[in-house]
């Protein structure tokens, strides 16, 4: 199964976003393995963001994302990293898809109140910088076999 780190941004957690963002992903089926509030540090951002350095936005990327701790969480799901891509929409949240969580809940296309690992690389980096082995839990969820069917669970 993969699994996706997602962060509920500083903005995310002024607003009260936490149990709206845990409740959507929850009700899709994903499992939560692992959960911590965090500061991030320019070392892990530099890191995180290596990708955006060069581009104008990063400075003021950085400083928002050292304003308030966030909420650094690990998903789990088939598939998980695109689904958790299409539930939050695209990075300009006004323009985002209705239903999506930034569709449904923001304006702007910094303060847009998540993060989602982009891919499978990228997740298994995010993984290893925020969360230390016995952070995550490898819980076995009841519901599996009402969520996908035995062939799936299996490819
Ligand atoms: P995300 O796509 O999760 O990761 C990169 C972040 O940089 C993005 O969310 C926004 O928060 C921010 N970002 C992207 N583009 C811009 C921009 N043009 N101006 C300001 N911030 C941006």
């Amino acid at each position: 199964m993969e699994r996706s780190v997602v962060l509920v941004k500083p903005d995310g957690v002024q607003r009260g976003l936490i149990g709206e963002v845990i409740h959507r992903f929850e009700r899709k089926g994903l499992k939560l393995v692992g959960m911590k509030m965090i500061s991030l540090d320019d070392a892990i951002l530099d890191e995180w963001y290596a990708h955006h350095k060069d581009k104008s936005f990063f400075p003021s990327l950085k400083s928002y994302m050292k304003s308030f701790p966030v909420i650094a969480m690990l998903w789990e799901g088939k598939d998980s990293v695109a689904t958790i891509r299409k539930l939050i929409g695209i990075t300009k949240s006004r323009e985002a898809e209705p239903g999506t969580i930034r569709g449904d809940f923001a304006m702007s296309q910094q303060y847009n109140l998540i993060h989602a690992s982009e891919d499978l690389t990228v997740a298994k980096k995010e993984e290893a910088l925020i969360f230390k082995e016995d952070e995550i839990f490898p819980w076995e969820k009841t519901d599996t076999s009402h969520i996908y069917l035995d062939e799936e669970l299996k490819s």
